[in-house]
């Protein structure tokens, strides 16, 4: 089985630049690629950040950009975006019975779940799950039972070695690896927030996150001007068998063919 990992969209309303690209032409050029090299995916997820500053009118652009794509696409929210505006336009989206935008999904015998890690509040960027988000989490665990299981979430619990992200990351670290023992296969985790392409293993656990469509967060700060870089923009394409788990870092918009001479 195959399916699709994008992350941090950053779309904005105007469909203008964002810190000097176009999050619009960057989402567009992906859909694209994995429609015409991809389109046997089972299923495409969106890890959070959809929009930059929470718009209305850029969440509507998206949800008809989708309208013509394929794939059964699952979001995410993120730091960026506004729980109670993405609902407003995608009213029909899975979400748990609090209302937050998790839910599972589960193919060929395998178990995802897609979590809720947007912490309230203005201006607030660190992750955050609730009491009521874990314990979904923990029944969603325990129902899985020994399935192959995989989870997405924006926020992760740990630090990577980036001040700028490490600052924002989820709060609730210990609670959270607490609900994973509840999981009796966890095979992997799929993370957005960073802006990097990262494999870490945390706690026995393997997580992999990609780039942003948009702008990238440098590796060392003081090695660009300002907080952003123009690093290769990714999506992932993920294949599962049953005793492998492979994850192509898909820099779509770099691939020119080179002519030997
Ligand atoms: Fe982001």
């Amino acid at each position: 089985m195959k399916f699709i990992h994008i992350t941090d969209v950053h779309l904005v309303g105007d469909k203008g630049a964002l810190n000097g690209l176009v999050p619009f032409v960057h989402l567009d050029a992906c859909l694209n690629d994995v429609v015409q090299w991809h389109r046997d995916a089972s299923f495409c997820v969106i890890s959070g950040d959809l929009a930059e500053f929470a718009e209305t009118n850029a969440y509507q652009a998206l949800k008809m950009r989708l309208s013509s794509f394929p794939l059964p696409c699952f979001l995410m929210i993120g730091n960026h975006d506004n729980r109670t505006v993405f609902q407003s336009v995608f009213p029909k989206h899975p979400k748990d019975s609090n209302g937050y935008i998790q839910h599972r999904f589960e193919k060929n015998g395998c178990v995802f779940l897609f979590l809720d890690t947007k912490k309230e509040g203005r201006g607030v960027h660190e992750g955050q799950l609730c009491a009521d988000r874990l314990d979904w989490l923990k029944q969603q665990l325990i129902q899985a039972k020994d399935k192959p299981t995989f989870l997405f979430l924006h926020h992760p619990p740990f630090n990577i070695g980036v001040p700028y992200v490490d600052n924002i990351r989820l709060q609730e670290v210990e609670e959270f690896a607490a609900a994973l023992k509840h999981g009796q296969n966890i095979r992997h985790v799929f993370y957005g927030h960073v802006h990097r392409m990262t494999y870490v293993n945390w706690r026995g656990v393997p997580f992999t996150s990609l780039p942003s469509l948009n702008h990238q967060i440098p590796l060392n700060a003081a090695s660009v001007q300002g907080e952003f870089c123009d690093e290769p923009a990714a999506y992932g394409v993920v294949q599962i068998e049953d005793d492998q788990l492979t994850v192509h870092f898909n820099t779509f918009l770099q691939r020119n063919s080179l002519h030997q001479t």
